[in-house]
Parts: structure tokens; sequence; C-alpha cells
């Protein structure tokens, strides 16, 4: 085969490759960062009331560590109920669009294995 064929032939496959990695590619939304796919507004529209888009596009959780989350949030910071459809959905597009990695941060310390925390207030509740 002639050198410049195999060149040609490595650049096609290159292109190829490259094609396929911008058809996966999920937009953006410019307002927030969040990943614009399935229910994606819902999340716009729930959960960045309080805190910055950030917080959410940088954390990963498996669809159990999305749903702590949101349990810790309605329970210490305000956040209102969802009804069940809508919670439900949220979680799922948190678990797909955000899901863990091995290279993110590690997995939440279980309650039970951590130390008192000196500066919770006295309600004899866990934090
Ligand atoms: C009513 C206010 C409120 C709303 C609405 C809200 N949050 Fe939060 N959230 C908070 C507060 C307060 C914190 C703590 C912020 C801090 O530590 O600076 C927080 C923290 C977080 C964190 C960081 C948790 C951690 O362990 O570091 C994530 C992720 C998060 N929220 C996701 C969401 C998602 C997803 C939604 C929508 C389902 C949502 N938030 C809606 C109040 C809210």
């Amino acid at each position: 085969m002639s050198g410049s064929l195999k060149l040609l032939l490595v650049l096609g496959a290159a292109f190829v490759v490259a094609m396929d990695a911008v058809a996966q590619e999920v937009e953006l939304d410019a307002f927030t960062g969040l990943r614009m796919s399935g229910d994606w507004q819902l999340v716009r529209n729930n959960c960045i009331a309080c805190h910055s888009p950030k917080l959410i596009t940088q954390q990963r959780g498996s669809e159990a560590q999305w749903l702590n989350m949101i349990r810790w949030m309605q329970k210490k910071q305000n956040l209102w109920q969802f009804d069940p459809d809508t919670e439900s959905k949220i979680i799922a597009y948190l678990a797909q669009n955000y899901p863990p990695q091995a290279d993110r941060r590690r997995a939440t310390i279980p309650p039970d294995l951590m130390p008192p925390n000196p500066y919770a207030p006295p309600t004899g509740q866990p934090d």
C-alpha cells in the first residue's frame, strides 16, 4: 500500500472517531451548565433557587446518593417536597447525567462511622 493511501486511511478513521465523539456530546444549557437531555428542565426549575447550579454539575452520585442529598436538603435546608413522579424524574436525570465516577470525590462516609460533631446544636439529633 502506498504511503499516501495509508495516511488517507488513518485520517479517515480519525475523522470517524471524532464525529462519533461529537454525536455523543450532550449540549450544555448556557445559563445553568446543566446537560440538556431528558428532564433537565425539571432540575433547572427546582434546583437552582438556593445555590449555584455548579453545586449540582460538579457533584456525582448514584440514584440512592442523589436521593440522600435531596432528603438532606429537605430536612435541613428548607427544600420543598416533590410529588413522587417529579422526584423520580429528577433522580433519574441526575444519576444518568452525573453518575459516580472513579476519579471524582469519594463516597460519603456513613453517619454512624463519623466522630461526634462538637459544634452540633443541642437537639440530641444526629447531623
Ligand atoms: C431550598 C433551597 C435549596 C434548593 C431548592 C435546592 N438546594 Fe441543594 N443545597 C441547599 C443548601 C443550603 C446546600 C448547602 C450549600 C453549601 O454547603 O454551601 C445545598 C447543597 C447541595 C449540594 C451539595 C451537597 C454536598 O454534599 O456537597 C448538591 C449536590 C445539591 N444541593 C443539589 C441540589 C439539587 C439536585 C436540587 C434540586 C432537587 C437542589 N439542590 C435544590 C439548598 C437547596
